[in-house]
């Protein structure tokens, strides 16, 4: 499977929200990545519902909704209902992970649990089968703009090692800190969803670093 960018909109531009939506419409990333903070589960509070419904009004791409909040499990209809086609939840923020991912997926949803840079990708072992989507932290969530936390390519590759063994198709995500230098790196340790804030939304030209990202070409990689 060719990799997927998802350019994240938390580092976008909000007094232009319109704008970035139809920059992203118009690039070859194919999901718009959208970060949903509280307060409580991160320190930080990002968005609600409105902002998700003006995006998914104007936004043709798929919109991978993730879920840095407590008790996720209350508000996943309304994410569903307010155009997420991925929902991500947070492993550290559910008790009852399985019961979870069922409700995601009977919502129509692709199932996806992020693990914070302490957790153990081997905690997600009894649950594999049902994800489409683990996403790695690449920073402590709650913030775009932080630096990457290098222990995450070990990370990928036990992941990777763990769905290949039971031969299941996975989007192995990587979130925060991902950049033009270290994305090669990423894809190779077993990456397919690149998250990218700041790499694509800071740079002078959004649409060229979204197609940078995309060309990466694994067979001619010589990391
Ligand atoms: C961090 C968020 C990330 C963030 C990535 O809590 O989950 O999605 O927007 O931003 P960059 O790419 O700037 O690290
Ligand atoms: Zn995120």
């Amino acid at each position: 499977m060719k990799h997927i960018i998802a350019p994240s909109i938390l580092a976008a531009n909000f007094g232009q929200l319109d704008e970035a939506v139809e920059q992203i419409n118009k690039s070859e990333a194919e999901w718009l990545h959208i970060d949903i903070m509280d307060g409580r589960f991160v320190p930080n509070i990002s968005f609600g519902f409105p902002v998700l419904e003006a995006i998914q009004k104007k936004c043709t791409k798929v919109l991978d909704v993730h879920l840095m909040i407590v008790e996720p499990e209350k508000y996943l209809q309304r994410f569903a209902e307010s155009g997420a086609q991925v929902i991500t939840v947070h492993y550290e923020a559910c008790t009852h992970l399985h019961r979870t991912i069922a409700a995601i997926k009977q919502l129509g949803c692709k199932a996806g649990v992020a693990l914070n840079p302490h957790t153990p990708v081997q905690l997600l072992t009894n649950v594999l089968e049902e994800l489409d989507l683990v996403c790695l932290m690449s920073v402590n969530p709650g913030y775009g703009g932080q630096q990457f936390i290098e222990k995450t390519y070990q990370k990928i590759e036990a992941l990777h090692l763990m769905a290949t063994s039971i031969a299941k198709p996975l989007f192995i995500e990587i979130d925060g800190g991902v950049s033009q230098q270290n994305a090669a790196q990423l894809l190779k340790a077993g990456a397919n969803v690149l998250v990218a804030g700041s790499a694509v939304f800071k740079s002078n030209n959004p649409l060229k670093a979204i197609a940078n990202l995309k060309s990466i070409n694994l067979d001619t990689l010589t990391v």
